[in-house]
């Protein structure tokens, strides 16, 4: 069942090729995303007043992610908040609005009582959902499946990365629908986006380099993740996955927020993950990685390809194989799987099944 892989994360980390594939190429008509299969009609896009994104964990770090491709290729504001909070703080949904909720198993009970509430306040509710006919996507006004296919393990890898997919084709919609990108543009993203699953195939063939930064990582008691932007929502998955599966105490930082904090935290040796890929914003998280090794962190820096880093700035470097920069959180996403996964493996731990966790929350 496993398929000659030692753990069901680590097949589903390498099915995401395949799951990829499988959710963007029946989006895509005439090279431009197309969602008349799914039935979201455009005017659901265009006439939001609002647009909000709602779900637990992984699917809301997604979310995140999702948020930033959006505002800025459509340049509308979109909130995204955790389902557990959204649902007790009469969150500021209206009619008119767009709530979009994300869940692998369909079935997780903070992100349905969220999705129930903004059906109740007047909203439309567009699901991102894996589990064909799960209680979400029976609820909500219009669905977009993930086939990611079957997800076993516990920590959730290829339908975040499934998730992400639809989240960057909406949001090129979204952005012609606004008038914000042209054909043209729209028809670069969507051909960038068919081509991921391909790099990231090619990534995964060679996995040395991750593997030897998580040897250096396994024995410490905290970790620390910094980024800023998408980086930093990068991160915040990043560091959730590596808890989750090998019970090192991690935590992700805006790297700009260090100064008002964290930094005391960081001593001789205590491992600091940094992520540098954003072009925009890299000379400024540049400073903030020298900032923690001026305190002595080990910096595993993660990095676009060719960008090289003095030994005073980081102690082992990642790069991410050639890839444009709308593709980069695809990549990125997988190195830190990877990151958790032989953290994990190398601690000799249970990994597809990690202690207090199940697949899918039921419960509150
Ligand atoms: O099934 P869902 O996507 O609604 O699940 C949400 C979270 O419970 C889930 O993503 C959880 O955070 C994962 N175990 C993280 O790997």
């Amino acid at each position: 069942q496993k398929g000659g892989y030692e753990h069901f994360m680590l097949k589903e980390i390498y099915e995401q090729p395949k799951a990829l594939q499988n959710t963007i190429t029946p989006r895509v008509k005439n090279g431009l995303p197309n969602f008349s299969s799914d039935n979201v009609p455009d005017e659901l896009l265009k006439n939001a007043k609002a647009i909000h994104i709602t779900a637990c964990g992984t699917a809301m770090h997604a979310g995140l992610v999702g948020k930033s491709v959006m505002e800025r290729l459509a340049r509308v504001p979109v909130n995204v908040d955790i389902a557990s909070e959204f649902r007790y703080r009469d969150p500021l949904v209206n009619e008119g609005d767009l709530v979009i909720i994300i869940s692998q198993s369909g079935e997780t009970a903070d992100t349905l009582a969220a999705l129930r509430l903004a059906k109740n306040k007047g909203a439309k509710t567009l699901a991102i959902v894996n589990v064909v006919g799960s209680s979400i996507a029976r609820e909500a006004d219009c669905v977009v499946y993930t086939h990611a296919g079957v997800e076993i393990a516990v920590a959730s890898t290829k339908a975040y990365m499934v998730q992400l997919s639809v989240l960057h084709l909406l949001a090129v919609r979204l952005g012609l629908l606004k008038g914000m990108i042209d054909e043209a543009e729209g028809k670069r993203l969507v051909s960038l986006l068919g081509a991921v699953g391909e790099t990231l195939e090619q990534m995964l063939s060679d996995t040395s380099l991750v593997q030897a930064a998580a040897q250096h990582i396994v024995q410490a008691p905290d970790i620390f993740f910094i980024g800023r932007g998408r980086d930093y929502y990068l991160s915040m998955e990043g560091a959730l996955k590596l808890k989750e599966i090998s019970y090192i105490h991690c935590e992700a930082y805006a790297a700009g927020e260090l100064k008002h904090g964290t930094l005391s935290l960081i001593t001789d040796g205590v491992p600091v993950i940094a992520l540098a890929v954003e072009p925009k914003l890299f000379e400024k998280t540049i400073s903030n990685i020298k900032e923690v090794k001026a305190r002595g962190a080990y910096v595993v820096a993660v990095l676009s390809k060719g960008v090289m880093l003095d030994d005073q700035t980081a102690d082992t470097s990642i790069h991410l194989p050639e890839c444009d920069e709308f593709t980069q959180p695809f990549l990125t996403a997988a190195i830190l799987q990877l990151l958790a996964y032989y953290t994990a493996k190398g601690k000799g731990l249970d990994i597809d099944k990690p202690r207090n966790l199940a697949k899918s929350v039921t419960v509150e």
